[in-house]
């Protein structure tokens, strides 16, 4: 029933449902996403205010002054608005273009009927960063927009807007367009009823394509004023580098039977086209890597085979292979190598974290145990943007605790978090079993598990070295409410910043951290920190306490405005007050606000510290005790130098792994004595190793060098995906029950930030209450992918889903 497909990659792509029940999924392309209920939320922390009210120690020890003047300064900067519309309905917002200050606010009103829609929609357009807003209705003639395709933003910050339009009573599809940033819209009629958002070519945002209900692919070259059908039968389609698009079709018979598809390529807008893979159940493009699970014509079994040249040669990946039970998952990619996750046998939830070499093929263990649970969607797996190399997730102990780990080198090592300072355990819990007295990071899996989590963990690349997450140490108990952390130096140490769940934001590039406390009763209160979160003050923003419902601030967190969206008692009007800090900052930064600071240093004395893939960052950063502005243009100053290789600089070749604790690469057990032979270019290589291999991207000189080399055979092999092995059995086919999920985080930095907050309306009575925001890396035109679903895990994976989590399942 559900089959959808939704990968991603890079930030070129977006996803692609291939039945309309997921279109839920697919309007989420470029929306900025986050689930929380306020339905069944713990009752908040109350110690919280009378904590900081003090104002006089941090909860860390550290002395905290009082800024003077906060009130008054801050007063003066408090904007209000207040929307005529019903909260009723769902609510899209979108930054338009960056360091512009337009924000476009879509509100939509809609009651499903059997088989029939009545809505309404009303556009809103602010150009002072939300404190003010303009209806601006007219501009699409009151035409109804389809909140599944919400607001589709081009990543390319030119100011390009489009909002689908409905106009089924004249019998069609409306686009309207605007080049202006939303001041003028163009309206022009579609030849066909679209399926998914309108898909902005990254390299030429003039170029856009979608798919149509009957599955056929239409482009355009001249921004949606005409349009073309360029194939039929598409089940999934992405744009490539260079112009490109991918996309898999099935002439004769349906997207369903996976495994029968044929992927194609064109590279002139569907003037030509190139089939580059047959027998195809799923394909992903990130980096520069394509990669397509193809079967291998023993019964539902596939493999990954993987291309560097935009699929003209095929290699297959050195992976376990898996059974139909299990899946494979991209959780990152970038230019060098990739971060696979493959499943354990069994439905155990956990599996093992691979990394690739540079031309994805030959993969090496990076961790065990990793928490991925099957329905796809519930791994705690984060990029940390704000330092080179840092990676965190969750991993299963053997006792079947769930335990945050980092790793500082591009997963060659993975370790535990240290415990921040001055942390207690449950005594209770820490005298029973004193080694599970942690430190945990929650993330995703938190999330779906409906803990009291309101955020992700947050990091800029602006803003070095920073991290906000929510976390608990200790057991299960101290879990159920997480306190706000806060890591200055990528992760190597941490520090209890709030007490409670909050939702949290980074300003100024750091400069300047604002939180709001996450609780069911309404909120007059922001807490901000000059300092990274060492201290914290509190500002009344509203003597009418609201209905919190979210925090925005334009994407790119160098923005000193932050709008604070909800609705008053009466739930009957959506209010936005925009609080503008500039005032607070008054003071632009100069030379002496800033310091030298070596980035991954953990021992100041060695020669070799900080040195991580090969060298060394010095950067400069904002002085803790200053209070002054660093600016929108503010750019991140670092310096480089060049580190000798040591056994630090390699990943443990395939066949090897690094002992907890350990520097050196052991020989698994289970292959010894049986040399690596693998399929490149059609011919067999064997790979010789001592058990190292160099990280891809890492660039240590001299130093450490490892033997290591692949030998020719000189025998031919086949690893091609136009025609693998003849396949004779294909009986089995349409019960394939093999997941594919596919996540890339590490991701383009062009950002078309959206957020939609959504209330869902049932019989008139308000009945449960999303809000929604996406971590800021995988923002663009994207989201955490699921690809292939089958209803098989749908129904026994995950039963307590309620019915309208189907999209929350994207998360
Ligand atoms: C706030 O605004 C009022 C009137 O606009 C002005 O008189 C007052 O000095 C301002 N206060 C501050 C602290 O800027
Ligand atoms: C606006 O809509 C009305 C009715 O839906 C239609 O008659 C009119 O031509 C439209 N105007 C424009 C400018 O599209
Ligand atoms: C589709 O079916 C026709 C005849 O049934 C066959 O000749 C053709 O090869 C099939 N095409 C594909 C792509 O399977
Ligand atoms: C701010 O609001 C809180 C209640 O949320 C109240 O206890 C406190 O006294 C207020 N502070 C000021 C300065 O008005
Ligand atoms: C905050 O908003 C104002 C407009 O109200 C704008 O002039 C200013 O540049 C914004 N500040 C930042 C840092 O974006
Ligand atoms: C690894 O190091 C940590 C801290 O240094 C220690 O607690 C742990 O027991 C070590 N693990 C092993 C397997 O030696
Ligand atoms: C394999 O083919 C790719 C792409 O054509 C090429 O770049 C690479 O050098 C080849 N590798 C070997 C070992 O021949």
């Amino acid at each position: 029933m559900i089959s959808a497909s939704c990968i991603l990659a890079l930030g070129l792509l977006s996803c692609a449902a291939l039945g309309r029940d997921l279109q839920g999924g697919e309007k989420l392309s470029g929306l900025k996403r986050l689930q929380r209920e306020s339905g069944g939320d713990e009752e908040p922390h109350s110690l919280e205010r009378s904590d900081l009210s003090k104002r006089s120690a941090g909860l860390n020890g550290q002395t905290c002054t009082a800024l003077p003047g906060v009130e008054s300064a801050l007063q003066n900067n408090t904007h209000t608005f207040t929307f005529k519309v019903r909260t009723m309905g769902s609510l899209s917002l979108a930054w338009v273009g960056d360091g512009s200050g337009v924000l476009l606010v879509l509100t939509t009103f809609q009651v499903p009927l059997f088989m029939m829609r009545f809505g309404q929609s009303n556009l809103y357009r602010s150009e002072d960063y939300g404190k003010t807003f303009k209806d601006v209705t007219y501009l699409i003639n009151h035409t109804f927009i389809q909140t599944e395709f919400g607001i589709a933003i081009s990543p390319d910050h030119s100011g390009k807007v489009i909002l689908t339009g409905d106009v089924s009573e004249m019998g069609g599809f409306r686009l309207f367009r605007s080049q202006d940033f939303g001041l003028t819209f163009a309206p022009s009629d579609l030849p066909f009823e679209p399926l998914i958002q309108m898909l902005y070519n990254p390299g030429d945002c003039n170029a856009l394509m979608t798919l149509s209900i009957t599955l056929d692919l239409w482009l355009s070259e001249d921004f949606g004023t005409t349009w073309r059908k360029i194939h039929d039968s598409v089940c999934l389609v992405r744009w490539g580098p260079k112009n490109s698009i991918y996309f898999t079709t099935n002439y004769n018979g349906s997207c369903n039977d996976k495994g029968m598809l044929e992927l194609r390529k064109t590279a002139d807008y569907g003037r030509s086209f190139q089939t580059i893979a047959t027998r195809v159940y799923s394909f992903v493009l990130g980096g520069k890597f394509v990669f397509a699970s193809i079967m291998t014509g023993r019964g539902t079994e596939r493999m990954i085979h993987v291309s560097v040249d935009g699929g003209e040669v095929w290699n297959m990946a050195q992976l376990p292979k898996v059974n139909h039970e299990q899946f494979y998952s991209i959780l990152a990619a970038n230019q060098d190598m990739i971060f696979m996750h493959v499943d354990d046998p069994g439905d155990s939830g956990f599996g093992t974290i691979y990394v690739s070499d540079d031309r994805g093929t030959v993969f090496s263990k990076s961790l065990e145990r990793h928490l991925y649970t099957t329905t796809g969607s519930d791994t705690d797996f984060t990029a940390i943007t704000s330092l080179r190399g840092v990676y965190m997730t969750s991993a299963l102990t053997e006792d079947g605790a769930v335990e945050t780990v980092i790793t500082f080198d591009q997963g060659a090592r993975w370790q535990t978090l240290r415990r921040p300072q001055n942390s207690h355990c449950d005594t209770e819990t820490s005298t029973n079993r004193p080694n599970r007295c942690r430190f945990h990071i929650h993330a995703s899996y938190s999330t779906t598990m409906k803990m009291n989590v309101p955020m992700l963990p947050l990091s800029q690349p602006n803003a070095v070295g920073l991290i906000l997450a929510h976390g608990s140490v200790g057991d299960a108990e101290s879990a159920l409410s997480p306190d706000v952390y806060v890591s200055v130096d990528g992760g190597y140490s941490w520090l209890l910043a709030l007490r409670g769940p909050h939702h949290y934001a980074i300003l100024d590039s750091g400069g300047l951290l604002v939180a709001v406390e996450h609780t069911n009763s309404p909120v007059n209160q922001i807490k901000f920190s000059t300092d990274e979160g060492q201290c914290w003050h509190t500002y009344n923003f509203t003597n009418d306490p609201i209905h919190f419902s979210g925090m925005d601030s334009e994407p790119g967190s160098r923005s000193m405005n932050v709008s604070l969206w909800g609705y008053r008692n009466d739930f009957s009007k959506w209010v936005v007050i925009t609080i503008d800090f500039k005032k607070l900052l008054d003071r632009d930064c100069t030379e002496g606000d800033y310091v030298q600071w070596l980035a991954h240093s953990a021992d100041p004395s060695g020669s070799n510290d900080g040195c991580v893939l090969g060298y060394k960052e010095t950067f400069l950063r904002l002085r803790r005790d200053s209070v002054c502005w660093n600016g929108r243009d503010y750019s991140v100053t670092k310096k480089l130098s060049p580190c000798p290789c040591t056994m630090d600089d390699y990943h443990c070749d395939f066949g090897y792994y690094r002992p907890e604790n350990s520097s050196e690469c052991e020989e698994q057990e289970e292959m010894k004595g049986s040399p690596l032979e693998f399929c490149l270019n059609g011919t067999t290589e064997q790979l010789q190793t001592s058990g190292y291999r160099k990280i891809p991207g890492d660039q240590c000189e001299g130093g450490f060098q490892p033997e290591r080399k692949e030998t020719d055979l000189g025998r031919m092999c086949t690893s091609n995906a136009l025609y693998p092995n003849s396949l004779t059995e294909t009986s089995s086919l349409n019960a394939a029950v093999i997941v594919m999920v596919v996540i890339a985080l590490l991701l383009t930095s062009a950002v078309a930030g959206v957020w939609l907050v959504k209330k869902y309306v049932c019989g008139g009575r308000f009945l449960v209450h999303r809000y929604s925001v996406m971590r800021e890396h995988v923002e663009a035109n994207k989201i955490e992918g699921v690809d292939d679903i089958d209803t098989h895990y749908m129904e026994t994976g995950k039963a307590q889903y309620n019915e309208d989590s189907d999209q929350d399942l994207l998360e």
